[in-house]
């Protein structure tokens, strides 16, 4: 059976090099309670700061020769636990390996049939992620004139979808045409492109009384921009800056982030692992609107195993995906 770890810790840009298949013995039905399949694993930007060799502790660091681990959609093979049978599917954050025996602990049931794709999106971390930041934290009102940045991407996707759904005003952004055009088809009118080097200016265009919420996925220039078009009294929602992850000093904030308090403008930063106990209100608030299809949600689906995960992780640092990535195994 094959597992994922990590072979070195990258400084800077992360390479295939990095990762690494070990070959171990298989787990088998005598180990634990379940074993389980993974089928579907989500790749996410924080997995490149649990690579970081400090900083970002809110999650357990990955070191040389690490297992890697994330969201998955498995399949139970086997069941000697009374709540879970052969065949059911079972959602949680498990090691990046063929198949492992678990005790079902921290396992969450999906229905039966389908595969359980939206659990790994609108209705798992991400879909999550974007409520808290935006419905609990952002609390968008009618009169809001929101950013989103990264919206054709797991968490602006639905941040942005909830910030409309909210009656704001909602401006987005995506460094890719494709990726402009699904959000003008999703019926955002004002779609920018955050890595061009006059997002500032197109910013300032679009809202020229400025914005009243910003919720930050990027960072860095796009970030400093977005600083520079608040209004005063508005809010930053730092969700993530995934344009540092990969720099060797990734917690830089913009030049310009002290004009915040001189504008009185609060910043809201948060880690979803902190509010796991809004997450049964999340599923509550969340599964009716996913649905009656009230919230569309897009996968980008990258077939070919354990193999196919460095690429597919470090493509989300290169903006290579539309949607949320899953890899499928
Ligand atoms: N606070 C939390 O608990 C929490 C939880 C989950 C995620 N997050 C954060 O939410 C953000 C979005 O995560 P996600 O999972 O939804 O990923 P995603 O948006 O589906 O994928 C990442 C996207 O970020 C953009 N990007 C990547 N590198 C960039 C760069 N150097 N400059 C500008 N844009 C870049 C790309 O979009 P474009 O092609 O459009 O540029 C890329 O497609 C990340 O910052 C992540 O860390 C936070």
């Amino acid at each position: 059976m094959q597992r994922l770890t990590l072979a070195s810790r990258p400084h800077g840009s992360l390479t295939t090099e990095h990762f690494a298949i070990e070959e171990v013995a298989s787990p088998t039905a005598a180990d634990a309670a379940l074993l389980l399949r993974p089928r579907f694993i989500s790749v996410d930007p924080y997995m490149r700061t649990r690579m970081q060799a400090q900083g970002y502790g809110y999650i357990r660091r990955w070191e040389p020769g690490s297992v890697l681990s994330g969201y998955t959609a498995a399949e139970v093979v086997a069941s000697r636990h009374p709540d879970w049978a052969a065949g059911d599917w079972a959602i949680g954050h498990l090691p990046m390996q063929e198949l492992l025996a678990h005790d079902g602990n921290g396992l969450r049931h999906a229905p039966s049939g389908e595969p359980p794709l939206a659990w790994l999106h609108p209705l798992g971390m991400t879909g999550f992620t974007a409520w808290l930041g935006m419905s609990l934290l952002g609390q968008p009102r009618p009169q809001d004139c929101v950013l989103v940045s990264a919206a054709a991407g797991a968490v602006g996707s639905i941040a942005a979808q909830l910030a409309r759904e909210a009656g704001a005003r909602v401006i987005v952004s995506a460094g890719r045409e494709d990726k402009r055009a699904w959000l003008r088809g999703l019926g955002f009118d004002t779609v920018l492109d955050h890595r061009a080097p006059d997002f500032g200016e197109h910013l300032q265009r679009v809202a020229p009384e400025g914005l009243t919420l910003d919720f930050e996925n990027v960072g860095g220039r796009a970030f400093a921009a977005a600083i520079d078009a608040m209004r005063s009294g508005g809010r930053v929602i730092v969700c993530g800056l995934i344009s540092q992850y990969q720099s060797p000093r990734p917690r830089q904030a913009p030049a310009n982030l002290a004009w915040l308090g001189e504008r009185g403008v609060a910043v809201i930063p948060f880690v979803a692992p902190d509010y796991g106990d809004r997450f049964e209100a999340f599923l509550r608030d969340m599964s009716p609107r996913v649905a009656s299809g009230r919230i569309h949600w897009r996968l980008d689906m990258v077939q070919g195993g354990l193999e196919a995960i460095p690429s597919a992780l470090i493509g989300l640092f290169e903006g290579d995906n539309l949607g949320k990535r899953v890899v499928a195994l």
